[in-house]
């Protein structure tokens, strides 16, 4: 067997994460990272099961690979994340899967690659109360140098209505502070200059007396060069101390995502969201007039079940009274297991579905221009990323406020600080011109 890998990863940032904590096990196992598929021994795919597209495209995938396989004997392919949790040996019927292992075995992989080598399948699904892989250093594969994830959390415990992350990496748990803490300044030390902190739900982060806003601003005494981000937030209990300690660390990003789903009062309780349109507002007011200058982003779900008209003009009106700077929109896609597949009808014909978040996306797009416009003529620090993906003559990177910059220099390298002076945007992109040198390095 040939002892290379390659990972694909699909779904949301935490997947990305435990790539890294996959490729940091197989590496201490001997095994090298491929530079392609077709050159792999093994080839991975860390899967998500969100919504019902996000598995097809796993499933068209599969079928691809199945043609490689055949040409490359001895190749295994090999399953993990949140389809491997939720539909388990099932994954075998396909005919192409060796090994599926879920979220909370990823120690286990090495063995589990080994007997499926021997014996042809292999798999691994339980999940744990406990696992953090808090003592596993990340492989960081696919990284830019400058910015990186640090998963501070596991699992969920929310039950959202039509949420199936709850099913897929059970039990929400916190990783201990110290090695968060030594792992952002690890990271520090190795160049990067931005961490995210990830949970499904940071708020709840507690280990050992230690809450989230204290945790971070922790991670914000590192260094003043270090930027912190997180995501994601539960409205249901965003506390007036977190907004405390974001408004008073000049290095703790002024952009908070705030998933919304729902505007309607009638739809968010039948989601189980735990907080009404009214209280929703009164946090964003709270976020505007501490935290000057804060950008908003949001998800949110068109068409969940007994979605009327009047639901769906609730959430256009907060989407305009928030004026979201960019949001995550989706037509709400029923999950086996959940809440709302047993108990609700999936009710809105796809046609309206799409109709409505037609309506959205059209309303966030003028929203984020508005916002985007506001910005041309203010000056703002920018970390840089890379080069622009349009144009090599241009860098690219990110200010406070999460925005992409893109502006013409060939000073300047990824990792440093500038001070950029907004000249232009669209709605999903500022363009400026570059006024000094570095700031912080
Ligand atoms: N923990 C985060 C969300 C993680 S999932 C939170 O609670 O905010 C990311 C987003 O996917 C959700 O915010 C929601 O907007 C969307 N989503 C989740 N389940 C979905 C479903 N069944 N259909 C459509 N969108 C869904
Ligand atoms: Fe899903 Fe709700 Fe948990 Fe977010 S908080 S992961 S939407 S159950
Ligand atoms: Fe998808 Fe699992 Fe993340 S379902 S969104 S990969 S937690």
């Amino acid at each position: 067997m040939k002892k290379t890998f390659y990972i694909e990863t699909y779904g949301c940032q935490m997947n990305f994460s435990d790539t890294e904590i996959v490729a940091s096990i197989l590496t201490k196992e001997n095994f090298l990272e491929a530079p392609s598929p077709e050159e792999a021994g093994l080839i991975l795919l860390n899967t998500c099961s969100i919504r019902e597209n996000a598995e097809q495209r796993i499933f068209n995938r599969l079928r691809h690979l199945k043609s490689l396989k055949k040409k490359n004997k001895g190749m295994m392919i090999g399953i993990l994340g949140c389809m491997a949790e939720r539909l388990k040996e099932q994954l075998f019927e396909e005919g192409v899967v060796d090994i599926v292992a879920g979220p909370d075995s990823y120690r286990e992989l090495p063995q589990l690659i080994y007997s499926a080598n021997e014996s042809g399948k292999a798999f691994n699904i339980l999940l744990s109360a406990e696992e953090t892989y808090a003592d596993i250093n990340p492989v960081r594969i696919d990284s830019n140098g400058v910015s990186a994830f640090i998963s501070i959390m596991r699992g969920c415990q929310n039950f959202c209505a039509y949420c199936v992350v709850p099913y897929t990496r059970g039990t929400e748990r916190s990783r201990s502070a110290d090695t968060i803490l030594s792992e952002a300044t690890t990271l520090f030390n190795d160049g990067y200059r931005e961490i995210t902190l990830l949970g499904q739900n940071v708020n709840s982060y507690h280990y050992n007396n230690v809450n989230f806003p204290e945790l971070l601003s922790e991670v914000a005494k590192i260094n003043p060069a270090l930027r912190i981000r997180f995501a994601t937030s539960h409205p249901k209990d965003l506390s007036d101390e977190l907004i405390e300690v974001i408004a008073s660390n000049d290095n703790i990003c002024k952009s908070i995502h705030l998933p919304l789903q729902s505007g309607s009062n009638r739809i968010l309780k039948l989601m189980k969201r735990n907080y009404t349109r009214e209280s929703y507002m009164a946090i964003i007011d709270k976020i505007y007039s501490q935290i000057p200058g804060c950008s908003i982003s949001t998800d949110i779900i068109c068409g969940f079940c007994s979605e009327n008209d009047q639901d769906h003009g609730h959430t256009l009106d907060i989407m305009r009274r928030v004026a979201y700077d960019s949001a995550f929109m989706f037509r709400y896609s029923e999950r086996p297991g959940t809440f709302a597949a047993g108990k609700y009808k999936d009710d809105v014909p796809e046609k309206i579905k799409t109709q409505r978040l037609n309506e959205i996306i059209a309303l966030q797009n003028k929203l984020s221009l508005e916002k985007n416009k506001k910005d041309i003529g203010k000056t703002f620090e920018v970390l840089i990323e890379g080069r622009s993906k349009k144009s090599a003559a241009q860098l690219s990177g990110r200010n406070s406020q999460n925005k992409v910059v893109v502006f013409t220099d060939d000073k300047h390298q990824p990792g440093e600080y500038v001070m950029v002076k907004i000249t232009g945007c669209t709605s999903a992109t500022l363009k400026g011109e570059i006024i000094n040198s570095e700031v912080r390095s």
